[in-house]
């Protein structure tokens, strides 16, 4: 995929939860499902991954491949607060979304409805300012933004970042579809990752297709099919083979 098209080519759209995402208008490539951006980040990133960790882990450390939006860290920070729980988050993203998009996103009030429904007695009263501050971050430094949640976002790519060996317990597969970027779905990111990962690691996608599962297993990931969200039947979640 070319940088410009990335740069030049970013439109909002209205997905059918009501919640924004972002697409490329030329390739019709979308950053999120048409049918509801919240509901698939919910049941593809958060609900079979890092909420899996709540209760058996006090710290969870994620990694997301493609911070884009910010849609991701937030729903994870708003998880977590209502969880009383650690998480450092760490994301890679290659081509960071402009200001001009990220301020018209209208996440920071949909996600707290979101996790509010399944937390009644959570308390996010001053979280709605937070969501701009996943995007103010500074880059390639590690940023509190709350006590309880740590942002460092990597301005590079996935094929350039070194990675921490045996720290990750959550990743958030989240690249473009691998008709557009097939490099990103090869066994050399997944033997980065799963060197990056800890023992007790889930990795996720919403990508099911044979290559990607075949590169997954090849480095060493065991895989399962779990139904998708709307619109997909199905999406993959892995883990590390030595630690089941
Ligand atoms: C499908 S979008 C998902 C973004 C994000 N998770 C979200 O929910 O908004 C894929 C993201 O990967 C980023 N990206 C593309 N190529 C990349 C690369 N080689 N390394 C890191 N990020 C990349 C894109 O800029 C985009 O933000």
């Amino acid at each position: 995929m070319e940088n410009n098209l990335l740069y030049n080519d970013y439109e909002l759209v209205v997905t059918d939860d009501g919640s924004h995402s972002i697409r490329f208008a030329t390739i019709d490539e979308g950053y999120h499902s048409t049918h509801g951006a919240i509901k698939e980040a919910m049941h593809v990133y958060i609900l079979p991954n890092m909420a899996q960790h709540i209760g058996s882990l006090n710290t969870i450390n994620v990694f997301e491949m493609g911070f884009g939006t910010g849609l991701n860290a937030f729903l994870s920070y708003l998880y977590a607060k209502a969880n009383n729980c650690q998480v450092h988050y760490t994301a890679v993203e290659a081509y960071p979304v402009p200001k001009d998009i990220y301020t018209r996103l209208n996440y920071a009030e949909l996600c707290i409805n979101e996790i509010q429904t399944l937390y009644p007695e959570a308390d996010f009263d001053n979280c709605i300012n937070d969501f701009v501050k996943l995007h103010t971050a500074e880059w390639n430094s590690a940023t509190r933004i709350t006590p309880q949640f740590t942002l460092t976002k990597h301005h590079c790519t996935i094929q350039d970042i070194n990675l921490p060996k045996n720290l990750y317990h959550s990743i958030y597969y989240d690249a473009f579809a691998p008709q557009f970027q097939p490099e990103l779905w090869s066994k050399d990111i997944f033997d980065k990752l799963c060197l990056a990962s800890a023992p007790q690691v889930i990795l996720t996608t919403y990508c099911c297709k044979g290559d990607v599962k075949r590169a997954l297993k090849a480095s060493g990931y065991t895989i399962e099919k779990l139904p998708g969200p709307k619109g997909k039947r199905e999406m993959l979640r892995a883990k590390i083979e030595s630690a089941l």
